[in-house]
This record gives C-alpha cells, structure tokens and sequence, in this order.
C-alpha cells in the first residue's frame, strides 16, 4: 500500500518511523510519503508568484476563521493521485470513521489524506476529485473537534495499516479485538489471579473452553449495553458503510 499525506505541518509525521507503521514500513508493506502542501503553494490561481506560499483565504459570504484553497489542493492532488487511489479528507463534518471502513481501506492500493486546518478545504476539491472518479471520503474521528486533520489522518493510518494482510503477527487478535464484530471486547486479566483483593473470574482458570466463551460473550454484551448502547441496538449499524 502507497499512503500519502498532504500536511502545512509535515514534521508531524516524523512519528511515523516510530510507531508500529515503521514495522510495516519495514517490511515493505506501507510505502508512506509525507508531502508539505506549500510546495504546492509558490503561484497564485493566476500563475504569478506567491512569495508567501498562501494556502488560505477568508470565506465567501463570511464568517470566522479561514479556508484552505481549492487551487493549491488541487495541483498537490493532480501530482499525488495515483489512478485508483483513495482521497481521504479527515473532518468532523466527516462521516464516522469505523473498524469496517479501516478493513476496507486496508485492502486499497493507495490512500491520499489531505490534512485541512482552519475551517477546513474548499468543499470544490472533494466534489471534484469525485466527479473525475476518485473514491473520496470524508471521514470524522468523533463528535469532538481537532485542530486540524493531522492527528486524524495519523489515528486512521495506524487504524489501516495493522490491518493490512501480514502486518499484525497475530490475526487472531484482530478477529476478537473491540469492533472486529460491532461489539466491544470482554475483558481480559493475567497473573497474579488475585491482586489487592481483586480475584480473577474462577471461569478463567476453569480450563473450560466452552464455559470460558461464553463468559466471554456475555460480557462483551454486558459490556456493548452499558458502554456503547448504540452498538448494542444494531450491533453492524455505524460499521458497515
Ligand atoms: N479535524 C478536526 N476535527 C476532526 C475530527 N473530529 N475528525 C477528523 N478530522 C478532524
């Protein structure tokens, strides 16, 4: 998988190389290019130079803050979209990112984040990209809001890439992880079985598998209803899209 991130702040990503993605990166299955999006920024949308490198401007019909443009987005894409990639614009105007959607970009060939700040990209990039046949996808962390889509795109970079067939050593714990099947994971304990007088539930040290699964299931529905009861309703609703 090719990942590019488009970024006002690329020294962000330096955190890449040290993180599990660097073991991936590693073993050659992440190719991960990070991009300063004002070298895209040295002409002005009328082709005479900006010495300033202006990557935003006030928004039409007014209001707070600024708004990244279009023309700067749209030349940094023009040379980092590969035919078939995936546009990924972190923003919590976004829809929910999910465990579903991370399993479905994991199997893409490349995925381009475009890290907006400010109030965000010119909404004509992203209608752009996706009338020229792009697959675009505007995608929210959580009903919270960043500074900018960098933490985003790198909290969904990480979510993507262990998932990438040959990049966890343990699929196991992929398949029985939180959200792999819409509910949250039980929870687990090791030794010692009892600490401050806390002891481990006898049904763990039972040996019993049977009993151990369902243990386990039941408290993941425990789990599901106290915690996430909107999972709970319909435990696929918010991961298939
Ligand atoms: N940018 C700012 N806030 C964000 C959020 N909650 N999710 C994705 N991108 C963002």
């Amino acid at each position: 998988m090719r990942i590019d991130v488009l970024t006002i702040f690329p020294e962000f990503f330096s955190v890449l190389d040290v993180s599990l993605l660097g073991k991936a990166r590693q073993a050659e299955l992440v190719q991960a290019n990070v991009h300063d999006l004002r070298t895209w920024a040295a002409m002005k949308a009328d082709g005479t130079p900006d010495i300033h490198r202006t990557v935003d401007d006030a928004p039409f019909g007014g209001g707070a803050g600024m708004v990244m443009k279009a023309d700067v987005w749209g030349r940094a894409l023009d040379d980092v979209l590969q035919p078939g990639g995936v546009l990924v614009i972190p923003s919590p105007a976004g829809v929910p990112f999910t465990q579903a959607l991370a399993a479905d970009l994991a199997r893409a060939d490349q995925i381009a984040f475009a890290c907006g700040r400010y109030e965000g990209i010119d909404a004509r990039v992203a209608e752009h990209y996706d009338a020229v046949g792009f697959r675009v996808l505007e995608l929210s962390l959580g009903d919270y809001v960043l500074n900018g889509g960098e933490v985003a795109a790198f909290a969904m970079i990480e979510a993507i890439t262990r998932l990438i067939p040959g990049f966890m050593g343990n699929a196991e714990s992929i398949v029985e992880e939180s959200h792999a099947d819409g509910l949250l994971e039980y929870p687990s304990y090791t030794r010692p079985a009892s600490w401050r007088g806390l002891d481990v539930p006898d049904v763990l040290l039972s040996g019993h598998h049977g009993k151990i699964e369902s243990w386990r299931r039941e408290q993941q529905l425990e789990r599901t209803r106290i915690r996430r009861p909107d999972l709970f309703a319909d435990p696929r609703e918010g991961v298939a899209q």
